[in-house]
């Protein structure tokens, strides 16, 4: 019988990594591909390093689809977890398109490809952005979709609705989206972790550089919102908590359970000013901030019902925010330019 694998689209990625690594730790057999725009193989190497196991990988775009193909007729796939895309909102407002043709583009050619190879399973990396602004918290599930304003979150929800219409027309299929709420955090061995290009435009990886010594200061986006102390309130999720969620969504495709969607939340909203305190308090280093105008788009404050998840999936989270903190610090600590070597002082 020849092995069969659970193919990872943007493995090398930040998620895609830590998915890969409970992947190999959980006993499967894992191929990458990843158009290594946004990341690089090194990540690889560093999940070769940490789990002792060889993870064939590939740089194939999404949008090639005769790339793709050969990724089928090479190995022997059972499932696809789907991460690749871009993900960065406020370039996709200026540059819609280039999210549309990428991200649903390059999903509808994947779809089509696992249709022709019989792959009918899929786990796909969506928002909690898809909700929009929450008409009620926690949001679970059933909160209303499709209102969030920026490209970037409506082609998570077109891909949504796109895997949808998929399951319905054809009964083989199976399908499970996890809704992310705001993974933060690095692997244990603070091997691999986030690794933005560029100024970061998620909080906790700016804090992190601030930290390292690459940024100066923290602008905090807001202090006049309706909330505890006036800034953002978000639900952070440890990155190997998250990771594990797709291991458990494993087990429950493998019940064929039709397509089913699911919040990876903790179900605990934190500030802007917590996470800044929580950081300090867990690494011992000051972050300078300083109070400017609410970002556009943003919310006043978003968590998760994580309970759907824990009921079905059997699992919830565990990792608390010290945690979050402190192996967010290893890896950058660590890896002071991501996975690029140090620039030369010369
Ligand atoms: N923030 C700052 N300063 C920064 C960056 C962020 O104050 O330099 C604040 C934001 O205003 C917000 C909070 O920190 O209150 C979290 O912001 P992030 O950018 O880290 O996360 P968001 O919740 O805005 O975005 C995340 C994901 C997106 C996703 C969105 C959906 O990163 O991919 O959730 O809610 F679309």
């Amino acid at each position: 019988m020849s092995t069969e694998y659970v193919l990872v689209t943007g493995g090398a990625g930040y998620i895609g990594t830590h998915a890969v690594v409970e992947l190999l730790q959980a006993g499967y057999n894992v191929v990458v591909v990843d158009n290594l725009v946004n990341a690089s193989m090194e990540s690889i190497g560093r999940v070769e390093e940490i789990t002792g196991k060889k993870v064939p990988s590939h740089q194939v775009d999404l949008l090639d689809k005769e790339a793709v193909k050969k990724i089928f007729q090479q190995y022997k796939i059972s499932l696809v977890m789907h991460f690749a895309g871009l993900k960065a909102v406020g370039e996709s407002v200026q540059l819609p398109l280039l999210y549309y043709h990428t991200n649903v583009g390059g999903t509808v050619n994947l779809l089509e490809v696992m249709k022709e190879f019989s792959v009918k399973n899929i786990i796909f990396s969506s928002s909690a952005t898809v909700y929009g602004a929450p008409q009620y918290l926690p949001v679970d599930e059933k909160h209303p979709t499709g209102s969030c304003t920026n490209a970037y979150g409506k082609t998570k929800f077109f891909i949504e609705e796109i895997i949808r219409d998929v399951c319905a027309a054809d009964k083989e299929w199976n399908a499970v989206i996890l809704r992310y709420f705001n993974p933060v955090g690095a692997h244990k061995s603070g091997k691999i972790g986030e690794n933005p290009q560029g100024v970061p435009n998620n909080l906790m990886p700016f804090v992190a550089q601030v930290a390292v010594g690459r940024r100066e200061c923290l602008t905090v986006f807001g202090s006049d919102y309706d909330t505890p102390d006036g800034t953002g309130v978000r639900d952070y999720i440890h990155i190997v908590d998250l990771a594990q969620g797709h291991v458990a969504a494993m087990k429950k495709i493998q019940e064929k359970c039709g397509c089913v969607v699911y919040n990876l939340g903790t179900g605990v909203g934190y500030s802007v000013l917590d996470m800044v305190k929580a950081f300090q308090k867990a690494t011992g280093k000051e972050i300078p901030y300083k109070i400017a105008p609410r970002r556009e788009g943003d919310i006043a404050t978003v968590y998760a019902d994580p309970k759907t998840a824990e009921q079905e999936l059997g699992w919830k989270t565990t990792r608390s925010l010290e945690e979050m903190c402190e192996d967010l610090w290893r890896w950058q600590s660590n890896n002071p330019h991501g996975y690029a070597p140090a620039p030369s002082s010369s």
